[in-house]
């Protein structure tokens, strides 16, 4: 099967098409856009000068203007920053240096590994051009940005330049119970061409068990996030990317999300399929894994499938959601592999909207009666009970 990619222009058509989710934050997604465009196609560090350098002409110019001394730090909200309190450790980080650290891997490295407490690094607003790690040494940490529109984390490595997909994200979370909030994670490499080998390229990878995600931005073209295994939470989150953009083998509720589809259109009367939201990759029964997505609304550009079964016992299910016609009438896809057709899960329930129309779905996909939906529509599906409520 083959997937067509045409230019970074198709992105910007992409993203601006779906802006109807998106209205109050088009000149962001505009700003990255202009970014995704320059970035795809130069150094990450010949960009990031670029945008200091920005910043600094701006502060020159105002301090002409005014005839004073104008820091860079006047600005910095430091009332924001949360105090330590008896549960949590802060620490600080700003791009212009206006507080404790500049990158935010300097200050996963500061954090203490022994903690009993939380460690909350609060991010300034910024786009921070870093590969970051969290590992498995240093549980309990929160990622508190200041919008996902305004506060991002951005690397650029793929299949071809990191030893495969699993090691391209840019950020890669082996932790557990880690925390983030109103921030961005980003992978700028070059969208795939048509028939690109390795050019995969992960925003983030989630490893670690017990972590949740409030309001967050996931952008990407090809496997943009990788769920990778434990229980997560995703709650109002944008997620962005084109094949198999959501993968991994986690146990996940993705509740009131933005699924945005930025595959190329594809033209009235064609019948390619050119994209996937997820490919989930449950391996056998005992495995206890699979997405739900929850009062999502999926939208975006190109004809795709809901999902592909990555390996034999993909589960996946659409509730309560609203899906516009990109998706293809079938739905869903075995991976060309018809013996995978018994244990599939594929489910939709109450979904809405011109491509949630279940009566030429692939026939192994299920449409859930009550009883069965219910495991799936809260945290109970990812027992959230014993860990959620900690992490709002
Ligand atoms: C990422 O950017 C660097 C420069 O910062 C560049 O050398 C490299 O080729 C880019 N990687 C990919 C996979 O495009
Ligand atoms: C925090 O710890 C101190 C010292 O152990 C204690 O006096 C104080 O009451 C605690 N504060 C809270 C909010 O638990
Ligand atoms: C961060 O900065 C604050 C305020 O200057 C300071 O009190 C704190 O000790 C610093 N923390 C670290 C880890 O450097
Ligand atoms: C995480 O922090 C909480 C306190 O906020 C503590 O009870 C718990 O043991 C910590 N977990 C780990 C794995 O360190
Ligand atoms: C995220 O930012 C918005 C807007 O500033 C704010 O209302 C919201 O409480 C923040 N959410 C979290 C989880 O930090
Ligand atoms: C990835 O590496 C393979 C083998 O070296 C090469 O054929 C291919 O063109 C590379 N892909 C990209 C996107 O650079
Ligand atoms: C669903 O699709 C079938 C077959 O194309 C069509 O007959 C039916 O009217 C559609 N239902 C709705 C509600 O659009
Ligand atoms: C989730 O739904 C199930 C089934 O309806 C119910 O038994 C359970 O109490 C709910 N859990 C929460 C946290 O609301």
């Amino acid at each position: 099967m083959t997937f067509r990619y045409t230019d970074v222009f198709s992105l910007l058509v992409a993203i601006l098409a779906t802006t109807h989710f998106l209205s109050s934050n088009l000149e962001f997604v505009k700003f990255y856009i202009e970014e995704f465009k320059v970035i795809s196609n130069l150094p990450v560090s010949i960009i990031a000068n670029q945008y200091n350098t920005r910043l600094d002409g701006h502060h020159h110019h105002h301090h002409e203007k005014k005839a004073k001394v104008v820091d860079i730090c006047d600005d910095f909200p430091r009332d924001s920053v949360p105090q330590d309190t008896n549960t949590t450790t802060t620490f600080c980080v700003d791009r212009n240096g206006c507080c404790n650290f500049t990158t935010i891997q300097s200050a996963i490295d500061a954090t203490i590994t022994a903690n009993p407490k939380r460690t909350l690094i609060w991010i300034n607003n910024g786009i921070y051009f870093e590969k970051v790690i969290i590992p498995k040494t240093k549980p309990n940490i929160t990622f508190q940005g200041q919008g996902y529109t305004s506060t991002a984390i951005v690397w650029n490595d793929t299949a071809n330049s990191s030893h495969g997909t699993f090691y391209s994200a840019s950020v890669q979370v082996f932790a557990a119970n880690f925390v983030a909030k109103n921030i961005s994670f980003m992978n700028v490499a070059p969208i795939p061409k048509p028939g690109d080998v390795g050019a995969q390229a992960v925003a983030i990878r989630v490893n670690g068990d017990q972590a949740s995600f409030w309001g967050c931005g996931f952008f990407g073209a090809q496997d943009t996030l990788h769920d990778d295994r434990g229980r997560h939470y995703f709650k109002e989150c944008y997620i962005q990317g084109s094949i198999d953009f959501i993968f991994g083998n986690a146990k996940s509720l993705y509740e009131d999300c933005q699924l945005i589809s930025m595959a190329p259109p594809v033209a009235v009367g064609q019948k390619n399929i050119n994209g996937a939201v997820t490919a989930h990759g449950r391996a056998s029964a005992d495995e206890d894994s699979g997405f739900a997505f929850v009062r999502c609304n999926l939208g975006g550009t190109g004809r795709i499938w809901l999902g592909r079964a990555w390996r034999p016992f993909s589960k996946v299910i659409f509730a309560y959601t609203f899906m516009s016609d990109i998706v293809a009438p079938e739905g869903w896809n075995d991976f060309n592999d018809p013996s995978r057709d018994q244990s599939i899960f594929y489910g939709e329930y109450m979904c809405m909207g011109g491509g949630a129309n279940t009566s030429t779905r692939v026939p192994y996909a299920q449409k859930l009666n009550d009883i069965q939906a219910s495991l799936f529509l809260n945290s109970s599906f990812i027992n959230g009970d014993q860990w959620l409520q900690l992490q709002l």
